[in-house]
């Protein structure tokens, strides 16, 4: 058990980005209401989550992660749910056929409703309202009684979490991730280009060694070909919610957050002394920290030891969204900080944070080169420091939208209007994300090839 920490120890220490809601009776009711409700996910799910992040902590595994910045309530859809599953599937396979390593998979799903906004406020023409936050606080539309914060939606929250879960259990679990659909998860696949053509070659190589498979006697509807490992997470911004669905794990008698498998601190309630880190420090899931350009670095040690003290693999990933222009710059730093203090941690990158710019029509959007640069120059900053890239965290719809530029269709700043739906930053659309999904599988490809090298070397000199 966690020294001085309860659920609500996070009440007394200053807090950030939360909303004022006005009627604290009703606040108080619905807080009650979901601490009777079940558990989204269960403590064991956690468990085994951390420790495959503690073998891409170890170099043996690699962590993809992603989904919506935001998740709406009114966009919510079993098709949206399935397209995003697909591309994570797709990149998956994408990856291990490439580089031979599992693929720990977690969506930015099932609970990502939060928003931590740069202002308060939100200024069209001469009317001021307070910011959006995220459909679990208050609404997007731009009128007064949207935006005042409504306890009511934590309960549509947990619900639409619920039922996101239990559809992608049944995507998961349920024949749907069968490789022997490798082909089928493509045919409607919108958009083209190269990464659409390595796909579907990618699809007749598995189709053949499947076959193969199957010719010498392996039953391809065993449990490793037809389902697959699919977690899901958000940040944990909200933390009345998160306190009222954390429950003690009765086989272990710890803590953990039943909300979602991992939880993340964002770039900006990352701070030691506050509550953000005080409520993450005492549950026992895996943890995000979220690693901008401005971090310190005293106190990412700190706040490191504060919530893994024991130096446990898998509980921290340090999720780095330094932006493209700079990572070769900020990036370095970090790294050898956190291998000087002897801290393992999960490397991953988060391309998109740093990469946001207004285009010329007013569009916030990503350009999609500066997204694969960052990637890029992740991979050969751990190269060259000896330290193992080990994910990515991305923001990213199974939708067909035009919200980051470039990519195979050359969004233009013009196109941007045509299918701009995001509730709140930029996503890569499918065909976006393949290209990601193969960009990666070259680097992890080479890394692994350099270290299998490397061991053969060491294994001769020896
Ligand atoms: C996010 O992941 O949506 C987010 C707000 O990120 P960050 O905290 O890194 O800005
Ligand atoms: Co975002």
């Amino acid at each position: 058990m966690t020294k001085n920490w309860t659920p609500d120890s996070w009440r007394s220490m200053p807090i950030r980005q939360v909303p004022t809601y006005p009627d604290e009776a009703k606040l108080a009711s619905v807080e009650a209401e979901l601490r009777d409700l079940p558990p989204l996910v269960f403590a064991g799910e956690a468990r085994r989550l951390k420790k495959q992040l503690g073998e891409v902590a170890n170099g043996n595994a690699f962590l993809l992660q992603g989904g919506d910045c935001a998740e709406s309530f009114a966009e919510f859809h079993a098709d949206k749910i399935r397209d995003t599953f697909r591309v994570l599937l797709q990149m998956s396979v994408a990856l291990t056929f490439a580089a031979s390593c599992p693929i720990v998979k977690v969506g930015r799903m099932a609970g990502q409703y939060a928003k931590p906004r740069s202002s308060d406020t939100e200024t069209k023409g001469d009317e001021s309202l307070p910011s959006y936050r995220g459909d679990i606080i208050n609404g997007i539309d731009f009128n007064e009684a949207a935006r005042v914060p409504d306890p009511e939606r934590m309960i549509k929250g947990y619900a639409q979490a619920s039922s996101t879960l239990n559809l992608l259990r049944a995507f998961a679990q349920g024949g749907y991730a069968n490789l022997k659909k490798v082909h089928q998860w493509n045919l409607d696949f919108v958009g083209g280009g190269e990464a659409v053509e390595k796909y579907q070659d990618m699809a007749d190589r598995i189709d053949e060694a499947m076959a193969f498979m199957q010719a010498c006697g392996i039953n391809p509807n065993s449990k490793a070909l037809n389902s697959t490992d699919f977690y899901v997470s958000h940040e944990a911004l909200l933390l009345r919610y998160e306190e009222a669905l954390t429950r003690v794990d009765s086989t272990t008698g710890d803590w953990y957050d039943t909300s979602g498998h991992m939880l993340w601190i964002g770039d900006r309630t990352r701070i030691l002394g506050e509550a953000h880190v005080e409520f993450l420090r005492g549950i026992q899931n895996p943890i995000g920290l979220k690693v901008g350009p401005t971090t310190d670095l005293d106190e990412l040690v700190k706040i490191i030891d504060e919530i893994n003290p024991e130096d446990e693999a898998g509980r921290i990933t340090l999720i780095c969204r330094m932006g493209a222009d700079i990572i070769e710059d900020k990036l370095p730093a970090v790294i050898k900080r956190i291998e000087e203090e002897g801290k393992t941690v999960v490397w991953s990158s988060d391309p998109m944070h740093g990469n946001t710019i207004s285009a010329s029509n007013g569009f916030k959007t990503r350009p999609f080169e500066n997204v694969l640069a960052e990637i890029r120059r992740f991979f050969r900053i751990h190269r060259s420091m000896g330290t193992y890239a080990g994910g990515v965290h991305f923001e990213m719809t199974g939708q067909d939208v035009t919200e980051c530029t470039g990519g195979a269709e050359a969004i233009t700043d013009e196109k941007l209007a045509d299918r701009y739906r995001t509730h709140c930053d930029p996503r890569l659309n499918a065909s976006q994300s393949l290209e990601l999904a193969f960009l990666i599988a070259e680097g992890l490809k080479e890394e692994r090839d350099e270290r299998a090298k490397e061991a053969k070397k060491a294994a001769a000199a020896s």
